[in-house]
């Protein structure tokens, strides 16, 4: 037989993957303009929902009429409410800047997979949510350094295509950067989104915004974007936890004290021993500023956290941990202490949600050891955890407008592989240290 037309197929199946894998990366693109102007009424303005302890979810919104009062009308019908509640409002000044009325309000207790429609302040719109499933399996949409450009608004349509339960943003949410105003356009950015699918957040360095002897930091970030600190027992929005189908999240803060002598660590460990892996299999922490990232922008930002803290959640098995900071995407080994480790976290920069700033290009070569992917492309993650056992990880780059999946891997838990087991005693012996 001759071996030509056989080497001739080869030469083609060779010639198309390599052609498939060499990806031109799309120019940035531009701030979206918004003409942001203030709607003389109570309309109910950024709509969106958080968990608020458990089969709870927190609707927050913003009014101009500072009468509006903060009332949610809700039920599993459209246009029939059978049950409100009542919540609380604030609102904020910074510099010129005068804040809207910002209501938050708990409703529940809710049924789990469950469609609500709901109704803020008495004024439609209606909006409408689903609450999560009581079990798995289970999907998160995961992308940070959001933003609000052009492809802030490419990856947000990406993410509203697929099938997910909860968003997870680890920090840099909408660059304000000081112009409140972008606070607010950011809110109805996002509101369609937001307002369908619980936005679990961290802080970022774009959310401190503080000035010195003028301002404290967060102070727009904290009245806008409440989340379950008090439910999670900690004393401070920029770091709590929650739990959701087996899954318990743990939300930390880059930009809050975070040493071994710390409130944020004193915290971490209660929280970490109120974990029962049999209840929740599967433990995820985010975080702004990644501990494993090869790429040359924010080197060693994340040191003194990493040195603290994970030898804490190295003890606890972690399963995944989330950053964003570095504008790109990068997926390692299970590592820990710097090196690959059988019970080490996964650890996934997902910085690349589309901010102003553009592309992190630079990477340190070789690569480190527990490098498996990194890539500068916009973009956004989905986990799909399937069971106590496995989790489906996928990376989509928005390559111009299309959701290509770019990166995807099968994710056993620490539980099943035995380092849960391993390490209780180790555990127990960190969490009752002084
Ligand atoms: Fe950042």
């Amino acid at each position: 037989m001759d071996p030509k037309p056989i080497i001739t197929v080869l030469f083609l199946i060779s010639a198309t993957v390599i052609a498939a894998q060499e990806y031109v990366r799309p120019p940035p693109r531009k701030a979206l303009h918004f003409p942001w102007s203030r709607k003389p009424s109570s309309l109910p303005q950024q709509v969106h929902i958080s968990f608020a302890g458990d089969k709870h979810m927190r609707v927050t919104w913003v009014t101009n009429d500072k009468s509006a009062p903060s009332v949610v009308e809700y039920g599993t019908s459209s246009g029939k409410y059978s049950s409100v509640a009542q919540g609380e409002s604030t609102s904020y000044k910074y510099i010129l800047y005068s804040s809207g009325k910002i209501h938050h309000t708990v409703i529940g207790p809710l049924e789990h997979d469950t469609v609500y429609f709901y109704q803020c302040g008495g004024q439609a719109p209606e909006f409408q949510f689903k609450t999560p499933p009581a079990q798995f399996p289970i999907t998160f949409a995961v992308a940070g350094d959001l933003g609000q450009t052009g492809w802030t608004k490419s990856t947000l349509d990406h993410i509203d295509q697929c099938k997910y339960d909860v968003h997870l943003l680890p920090g840099d949410l909408s660059y304000a950067d000081y112009i409140q105003s972008r606070w607010d356009t950011f809110g109805e950015l996002v509101q369609p989104l937001a307002s369908a699918r619980p936005w679990m957040v961290t802080q970022g360095n774009h959310e401190k915004e503080n000035i010195p002897f003028l301002k404290d930091g967060f102070q727009s970030y904290n009245s806008r974007w409440k989340m379950p600190y008090e439910e999670s027992g900690s004393s401070s929005n920029l770091y709590y936890s929650f739990e959701v189908a087996g899954v318990h999240a743990i939300m930390l803060g880059s930009y809050t004290d975070n040493d071994e002598y710390s409130d944020q660590y004193r915290w971490l460990k209660a929280d970490l021993a109120k974990v029962d892996r049999q209840k929740t299999p599967w433990l995820l922490v985010l975080f702004h500023v990644p501990w494993y990232n090869s790429n040359k922008a924010h080197q060693g930002e994340g040191d003194g956290m990493m040195a603290a803290m994970e030898p804490l959640l190295s003890a606890a098995s972690a399963d995944i941990v989330f950053a964003g900071h570095v504008h790109a995407y990068e997926r390692t080994k299970r590592v820990n202490n710097g090196k690959s480790d059988r019970c080490g976290a996964v650890h996934i920069t997902i910085g690349d949600g589309g901010n102003k700033e553009g592309l992190a290009h630079k990477y340190k070569n070789p690569p480190p050891e527990w490098s498996v992917f990194r890539e500068a492309s916009f973009g956004h993650g989905e986990l799909n955890i399937v069971n106590s056992t496995h989790a489906f990880w996928t990376w989509h780059r928005n390559d111009d407008d299309e959701p290509i999946r770019s990166d995807q891997v099968w994710i056993t838990s620490l539980v099943s592989s035995g380092c849960v087991a391993e390490k209780t005693h180790e555990l127990r012996k960190i969490l009752t240290e002084p």
